[in-house]
């Protein structure tokens, strides 16, 4: 039977892999290296509605082929795969849905600048639990009630046009750290939810997708989770992305593992040692800011414009680290539960009144203050004293 090393990583299946972007630009790429697999043909590119798509096929009689990792065979899968290349940034049709926002929604987005919507808005859904401890309920009730926060939230998000809404629905350290008992429950719950609102996401024109080590959950909840990505592929609306048994710091080491498996599977492949490759173009071309960017989960999606977090906290908790480093934060102390379209409208109402420098001096610095400036020799030598330890000025 003919093997297909493809490095490092595990991938459950091929089906696992699909509707997780990074794992499969991953995997596109490793597949990519089919010298040395010859009975492995790229069929190529082509767009398909809104996907570019590739195809890779396995010459006949050879109808599987199989992932091994030091030497141990870990998954095979079908002769032929379609798969949606990842670098492309998923089409973003506009619609005209605002009629059906709610009244008090659709009299708050009539104040809004529709030219300044944020095009990526994420979310830290907090607070599910204190939420049912107030009404005395079990806990598990107050994710059961999020849940159904989740999808207004969406819809709404979808009427005004948002491009991208990501959610924090499961975090690594909650599978790590929370009791079996709820992690099973946030499973099946996840399953319920996407099992019971894939009609509405198309009726809405959402897409589902997901971040995450999504190979680490169990397998009927990711054969769930490809199936509404799949049945949400196609379109065109808002992306709704869940992020799923996700940690931001693992997602930068997975990146910083990939891009270094790929750069020593090229210089394997160009018959040089890793050093020399490096030298040849130096490593500044080789590894930078979009490189890093491109490796994570969220390659396709702009990094969020807001964020958002329920409950009151103000951390991050390992969300997105990488990716919020401009992102204007908005806290509210409503739980998770109680949280609407509405409350995503004031969020975003409050994030347009914010002046967003991205390190610079914003838009309102003008040319008259820049001349109001005192010269910096000038204002040295004033304030010399103030920063220079007294013993070291000179006397
Ligand atoms: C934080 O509340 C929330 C979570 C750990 C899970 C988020 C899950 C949902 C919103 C429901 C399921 C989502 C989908 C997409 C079906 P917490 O338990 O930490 O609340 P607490 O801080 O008040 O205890």
């Amino acid at each position: 039977m003919d093997e297909l090393i493809v490095g490092r990583h595990f991938f459950k299946s091929f089906r696992a892999t699909l509707f997780d972007y990074a794992e499969l630009t991953r995997k596109l790429r490793t597949l990519s290296l089919k010298s040395s697999c010859p009975c492995l043909k790229d069929e190529g590119c082509w767009q398909k509605r809104n996907e570019r798509r590739r195809s890779l096929t396995l010459a006949s009689g050879h109808p599987n082929v199989y992932c091994t990792r030091q030497g141990r065979m870990l998954a095979s899968y079908p002769c032929e795969v379609a798969l949606r290349e990842t670098t492309t940034r998923p089409v973003f049709e506009p619609c005209s849905r605002l009629h059906e926002l709610m009244a008090e929604e659709g009299a708050l987005y009539r104040q809004l600048d529709p030219q300044k919507i944020p095009q990526h808005v994420a979310i830290i859904m907090d607070g599910n639990g204190r939420w049912a401890g107030k009404r005395s309920l079990k806990r598990f009730l107050g994710h059961q009630q999020g849940a159904e926060s989740v999808q207004f939230v969406v819809e709404t998000a979808s009427r005004i046009n948002l491009p991208f809404i990501t959610l924090y629905a499961f975090s690594l350290e909650n599978n790590l750290r929370r009791p079996k008992s709820e992690v099973n429950f946030l499973m099946k719950l996840l399953r319920n939810y996407l099992v019971g609102n894939v009609k509405r996401m198309n009726d809405n024109n959402v897409r589902m997708e997901y971040i995450g080590r999504i190979c680490e959950l169990p397998s009927e909840v990711q054969d769930t989770m490809q199936w509404a990505s799949e049945a949400t592929g196609r379109n065109t609306g808002t992306t709704l992305t869940l992020a799923l048994n996700y940690g931001s710091r693992s997602e930068i080491v997975d990146a910083a593992r990939n891009i270094l498996t790929d750069l020593i599977a090229e210089a394997h492949q160009r018959g040089c040692s890793l050093e020399d490759l490096l030298q040849v173009d130096g490593i500044e071309a080789r590894l930078d800011e979009h490189h890093i960017s491109g490796a994570l989960y969220t390659a396709h999606m702009p990094d969020p414009d807001l964020v958002i977090r329920t409950s009151g906290e103000q951390r991050i908790s390992n969300f997105l680290l990488w990716q919020i480093a401009y992102s204007e934060i908005f806290i509210t102390d409503r739980l998770w539960p109680d949280f609407r379209g509405i409350h995503l409208l004031e969020a975003i109402q409050n994030y347009q009144k914010r002046e967003r420098r991205f390190g610079g001096l914003g838009e309102t610095f003008t040319d008259e203050d820049l001349d109001s400036l005192e010269p910096a020799a000038d204002v040295a030598e004033e304030i010399v004293s103030e920063l220079t330890p007294k013993q070291l000025i000179p006397r």
